[in-house]
C-alpha cells in the first residue's frame, strides 16, 4: 500500500477533480449533529465511498458524506460523520479526513462530538466550547515515522509539535462572545476520550472529574492531535447528550445521544453560522 502521505493525496486529488471550490475552513459533525450540513450552499456532496482511501463508518446516525460549498461566503468542507477508533480503525485512518482536509488547503477547523457531562452543573443539551483535551486512550495518532515530506506546504508536520494551544484560545473566545450576544451561556470545558465502546464506570468517572475533565467522549482528540501537526487551528464543540455514570442515577444509551442532538440542532447551527464568517477573517 502507498505510504499514508501519498493516499491522502490520492483523495485530495479526487476531491478537487468534483469540484473547483477551496475549503478553506473544514468542520466535522458529530452524533446527532450530522443535520447542520443542510446550511452549505451550492453543496457537493461526496459520499466517502467515492473518496479514495477514504473511511467509512459503521455507526448508525454517522451518514458518511463530505460536503463542499459555501456557508455565509466561506468555503467549506462539511465532514457528515467520522469513523472511530473504537469501530476497530487505525488512529492513521481514523484522522485520515483532517489529513486530507488540511492537504485542501483549510487554516481551521470546527471539531464537534457528543459527549457525557462530568462537571455537575452540565444539562444534557448543553453545547460547550472546549478549553482543551486529555488524551487518555493510550494512544497517539501521529506515532509512527514522521512524514519526511512535513516541510513542503501543506505538509504533515514536524516530529514534536506543541499542544499547548491545542484549542485556539481566540476561536474559544470567539464563541462564548457570540453565544452571549444570541443570549446563551456557553461555558468552556476540559474533553476526555477515552478508547470506547463501553461508556465509563462511575468510578472511572470520579477519576476523570478528579484529572480536570468536564466531559467524556470517544473522538476528537486525534483529530485536534493531526490538526495541530499540520499547523490548523481548531475550535471544538461539544454536545453533552447526557450525563457521564454515577453522576445521575440513570444508564446510558446511544439512542438518547441521537434524539439530544435533533432537539439541540437550532441552537448549534445558529451558532455555527454565524460563527463560520467570523473564523474566516480571523
Ligand atoms: Cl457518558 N461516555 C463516553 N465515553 N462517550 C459519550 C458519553 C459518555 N455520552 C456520549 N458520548
Amino acid at each position: 500500500m502507498n505510504d499514508l502521505y501519498t493516499r491522502a493525496q490520492a483523495a485530495a486529488d479526487h476531491i478537487r477533480s468534483r469540484t473547483s471550490l477551496a475549503p478553506t475552513l473544514g468542520i466535522i459533525l458529530g452524533s446527532g449533529l450530522g443535520a447542520f450540513a443542510e446550511q452549505v450552499a451550492d453543496a457537493v456532496a461526496i459520499p466517502y465511498a467515492e473518496i479514495p482511501h477514504f473511511p467509512q463508518s459503521t455507526v448508525q446516525g454517522h451518514s458518511g458524506r463530505l460536503v463542499l460549498g459555501t456557508i455565509g461566503g466561506v468555503p467549506v468542507a462539511v465532514m457528515q460523520g467520522r469513523v472511530h477508533a473504537y469501530e476497530g480503525y487505525p488512529l492513521s485512518e481514523v484522522t485520515f479526513p483532517m489529513r486530507v482536509l488540511g492537504l485542501l488547503g483549510i487554516h481551521s477547523a470546527i471539531v464537534t462530538n457528543a459527549a457525557g457531562g462530568i462537571r455537575t452543573t452540565l444539562r444534557p443539551g448543553e453545547l460547550v466550547v472546549l478549553a482543551d483535551q486529555i488524551n487518555l486512550t493510550g494512544t497517539n495518532a501521529a506515532l509512527g515515522p514522521n512524514e519526511p515530506r512535513f516541510a513542503v506546504t501543506p505538509g504533515f508536520g514536524q516530529r514534536f509539535f506543541d499542544m499547548s494551544t491545542a484549542y485556539a484560545p481566540h476561536l474559544r473566545a470567539l464563541a462564548v462572545a457570540e453565544a452571549a450576544s444570541q443570549g446563551f451561556l456557553l461555558t468552556e470545558g476540559v474533553y476526555l476520550a477515552v478508547l470506547g465502546p463501553s461508556y465509563e464506570t462511575p468510578a472511572e468517572i470520579r477519576a476523570f472529574r478528579t484529572l480536570g475533565a468536564d466531559l467524556v467522549g470517544m473522538s476528537t482528540v486525534h483529530e485536534v492531535i493531526i490538526a495541530r501537526h499540520m499547523g490548523i487551528k481548531v475550535l471544538g464543540l461539544s454536545l453533552v447528550t447526557n450525563m457521564a455514570a454515577g453522576v445521575v442515577n440513570e444508564s446510558i444509551h446511544h439512542e438518547e445521544v441521537m434524539e439530544i442532538g435533533r432537539k439541540a440542532e437550532q441552537q448549534f447551527t445558529a451558532l455555527l453560522t454565524a460563527l463560520i464568517p467570523k473564523i474566516a477573517t480571523e
